[in-house]
């Protein structure tokens, strides 16, 4: 089969430079400018004719009211300031930044007239959507390759500080180190080339950061077995410092697959969490397709909080996203729309209006299902820390 560019280019890097890490290999495939996963379309979002979807694909309604509701405490709890500013990193199409607006709106409109929400994505061609109000696309992260995220500033170079830093799914995406276990001793995978195919390789960690990561969090890897895998995402960490320095008062809030170290690098999950995603289904296969799926991996919290704390950051909350949203009412919001929309007197059964409300009535049930299902996106973990 003839390579893609993008197959060309790293194939040409790796015969230049020699073996790539797979966080080197996973930045090309993912953000190489013009033919990187994030950087040619907008991101493949959603259900139909896209790869994956998110929480406010399932319910921007209930999950952005959530997310109102907790902006709004804490908008309180800081004293109410105006401008209020949140900035959403990684968002996508901008669905949860109208839904909190929407909610905002109706519910609380002062709140909603101190809310100056911005969104950052890296992703190409997320601006032909819909506008946000409040939006701010010049915060696009312009240099992918050398920095996970960057921060926005207006016309004069002056950012508002944000009181909330918020973000859904966005740390998964960031380029992993791989390690593996041989004869109790930890190895790093490469990418090399072999007869023309990108293929692993076994080599020394490459950096003394990667060689002593797990050490860190006293994982007994070397009770492990050979060919234990795990992965270390040292962005996450740059990622926190950047987004720690943005953060003069108030909150950072992020959601993602992961756990805490020690639930995370378990004896158990011997092949690690890497995951790719192409056209809803999930494969293992990241050197298929560079360019054209998705590839993720579970989020080291331990990492975020530690990091965070360094930072000066207080660890506020470490819950999972079923009980931080039922912990905002998610359950009581679900209970007042069926006594509101489908009591049993709108939902007459023998009439086809009635079979109809039904229907809607299951539709929205599963939804909420789905978002506190604790062996799906219910157990995502949700980590906010505060300054
Ligand atoms: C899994 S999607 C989640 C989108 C949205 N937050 C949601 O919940 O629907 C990840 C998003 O993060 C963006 N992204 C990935 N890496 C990024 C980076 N390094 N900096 C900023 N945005 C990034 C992608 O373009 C994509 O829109």
């Amino acid at each position: 089969m003839t390579p893609t560019p993008l197959q060309q280019l790293i194939v040409e890097r790796i015969q230049r430079e020699g073996p790539l890490t797979f966080a080197e290999y996973m930045r090309m495939a993912l953000y190489e400018p013009e033919y990187g996963y994030y950087m040619t379309r907008p991101t493949r979002i959603g259900f139909e004719g896209a790869d994956f979807y998110t929480s406010t694909d399932v319910s921007s309604v209930f999950f952005a009211n959530c997310v109102g509701r907790q902006l709004h405490q804490w908008w309180d709890k800081l004293k109410r300031p105006s401008p209020f500013v949140v900035l959403e990193q990684g968002a996508g199409r901008g669905d949860l930044a109208r839904g909190v607006q929407a909610w905002a709106r109706q519910q609380t409109p002062d709140f909603h007239t101190a809310l100056d929400y911005r969104l950052e994505d890296i992703s190409a061609g997320q601006d032909g959507r819909e506008p946000v109000k409040n939006e701010s696309r010049e915060a696009r992260l312009p240099e992918p390759t050398r920095s996970p995220q960057r921060t926005s500033s207006n016309s004069n170079g002056a950012a508002p500080a944000p009181s909330v830093v918020l973000s859904n799914e966005l740390v998964d995406a960031f380029p992993i180190h791989i390690v593996e276990t041989h004869g109790s001793r930890l190895y790093e995978i490469y990418i090399d080339v072999r007869a023309g195919r990108l293929c692993e390789v076994r080599g020394e960690p490459g950096t003394a950061e990667v060689a002593s990561y797990l050490d860190r969090y006293h994982i007994p890897w070397t009770q492990f077995g050979d060919g234990w895998r795990a992965e270390i995402n040292l962005d996450a960490m740059r990622w926190i410092q950047r987004t720690a320095h943005l953060l003069q008062r108030g909150y950072i809030l992020t959601i993602d697959y992961g756990d805490k170290a020690r639930a995370l690098y378990t004896r158990y999950r011997r092949h690690g969490t890497l995951a790719c995603y192409f056209q809803h289904q999930m494969n293992e296969r990241p050197l298929a397709r560079p360019g054209e799926q998705d590839i993720t991996a579970h989020v080291n919290f331990s990492a975020l909080i530690d990091e965070g704390r360094r930072q000066g950051l207080h660890l506020h909350k470490f819950t999972t996203q079923r009980l931080w949203l039922e912990s905002l009412g998610i359950q009581e919001e679900l209970e007042q729309r069926r006594s509101n929309d489908f009591s049993e007197s709108i939902i007459d059964r023998a009439s086809d209006r009635g079979q109809v409300a039904l229907l809607k009535w299951y539709d929205l049930r599963q939804r909420v299902v789905a978002l506190t299902d604790p062996a799906g996106m219910g157990n995502f973990k949700v980590l906010i820390l505060r300054r």
